[in-house]
C-alpha cells in the first residue's frame, strides 16, 4: 500500500465538514474542463469521505468512488448514499483495463510514496482516447500580504511531517515529469494562480477558511503541543481579511492527462 502518512486529521465531525466545504472549493475551478457528458463512466479516485464524488453525480453518469481508507468510505456511504464507494489501493485499482471515460482525483499525489506508480494504474483502467483530471498541491507557492510568522512556521511543519511521512507537498512542480514517466504523452497543466484579495471578499473569505479550517484540523496529527502555534496561524490567516491592501495567494495545480 502507498498511503504516505495522511497529515489532515480523521472523520469526526469537524473534518467531514471541512472536506465538504473544501469540496464546493475544489469543484469551483476543477469541474468545468472535464468534458463530462451523460452516459460517461466516471471514477472519483482518492474519494476520501466522497465530498467530490457526489458533486461529480448528475443525471444519466455513472460515478464511483475508491479510496485506500474504510473510515473515510465509512462517512462517504453515510453522508452520500446514492454514491457508490469501493476500497481500493490507487496503485492497484478493482477495474478492468479501458474501464473509465474520466477519472477526478483531487489532493492525492501529495500523500502517495509512489506517484508514477498511481498514474499507471490510472493509465490502465482509462479508455483509450479517455481523460484524467489530478488537482495537486504545490506548498511553496502560499504567500500572505502581509506575511504571518505562525502561518510560515506551521507550513514547514507540515510540510515536513508530509515528507516524513514519504508525500511531496510540493509535488505541483513537478507534474510534467511524474505523467510523462507513467506513460502520458498528452497534457494540459493549469498553474493559475488564486488571489484572495479585498477586491472580491466572497471568494477572500473562502480563500482564507479553507486555508484556517485546514491548520485548525493539523493538531491531531501534529500534536497537541502545537495547538498554540496553530491557533495563532489560524487567527493570523483570519485577520487578512480585516487588514488593509492584504492579500493571500496559492497556485494548486490541475493536469488533465489523456491516455
Ligand atoms: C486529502 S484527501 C482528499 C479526499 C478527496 N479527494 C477530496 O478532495 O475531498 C486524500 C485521500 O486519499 C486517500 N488515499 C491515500 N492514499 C491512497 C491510496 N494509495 N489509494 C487510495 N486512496 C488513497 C486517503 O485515504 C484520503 O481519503
Amino acid at each position: 500500500m502507498s498511503q504516505a502518512g495522511y497529515v489532515h486529521g480523521s472523520t469526526d465531525e469537524r473534518e467531514v465538514a471541512r472536506l465538504e466545504k473544501q469540496a464546493d472549493f475544489t469543484a469551483g475551478f476543477t469541474f468545468s474542463t472535464l468534458g463530462l457528458e451523460a452516459g460517461q463512466r466516471v471514477l472519483d479516485l482518492a474519494t476520501g469521505v466522497g465530498a467530490m464524488g457526489a458533486r461529480l453525480q448528475r443525471p444519466g453518469l455513472h460515478v464511483v468512488g475508491v479510496d485506500l481508507s474504510a473510515t473515510q468510505l465509512g462517512a462517504a456511504r453515510k453522508n452520500h448514499p446514492t454514491l457508490p464507494v469501493l476500497r481500493g489501493d490507487a496503485t492497484g485499482l478493482p477495474f478492468a483495463d479501458a474501464t473509465f471515460d474520466r477519472v477526478h482525483c483531487s489532493w492525492l499525489l501529495e500523500h502517495v510514496s509512489d506517484p508514477v506508480a498511481v498514474l499507471r494504474e490510472v493509465r490502465r483502467v482509462l479508455k483509450p482516447g479517455a481523460c484524467c483530471q489530478f488537482v495537486e498541491v504545490d506548498n511553496a507557492t502560499l504567500q500572505l500580504t502581509p506575511p504571518s510568522e505562525a502561518v510560515t512556521t506551521l507550513t514547514r511543519l507540515l510540510n515536513d511531517a508530509q515528507v516524513r511521512g514519504g508525500g511531496d507537498p510540493f509535488i505541483g512542480a513537478r507534474v510534467e515529469q511524474v505523467f510523462a514517466a507513467a506513460g502520458f504523452e498528452r497534457l494540459r497543466v493549469e498553474r493559475q494562480q488564486l488571489v484572495g484579495s479585498a477586491a472580491e471578499p466572497r471568494f477572500f473569505q473562502a480563500f482564507v477558511d479553507e486555508f484556517a479550517e485546514i491548520y485548525e484540523g493539523l493538531d491531531e496529527s501534529l500534536g497537541a503541543d502545537l495547538a498554540p502555534l496553530i491557533a495563532r496561524a489560524a487567527a493570523e490567516i483570519r485577520a487578512l481579511l480585516h487588514t488593509p491592501h492584504a492579500s493571500l495567494r496559492y497556485t494548486p495545480v490541475v493536469v488533465q492527462a489523456w491516455r
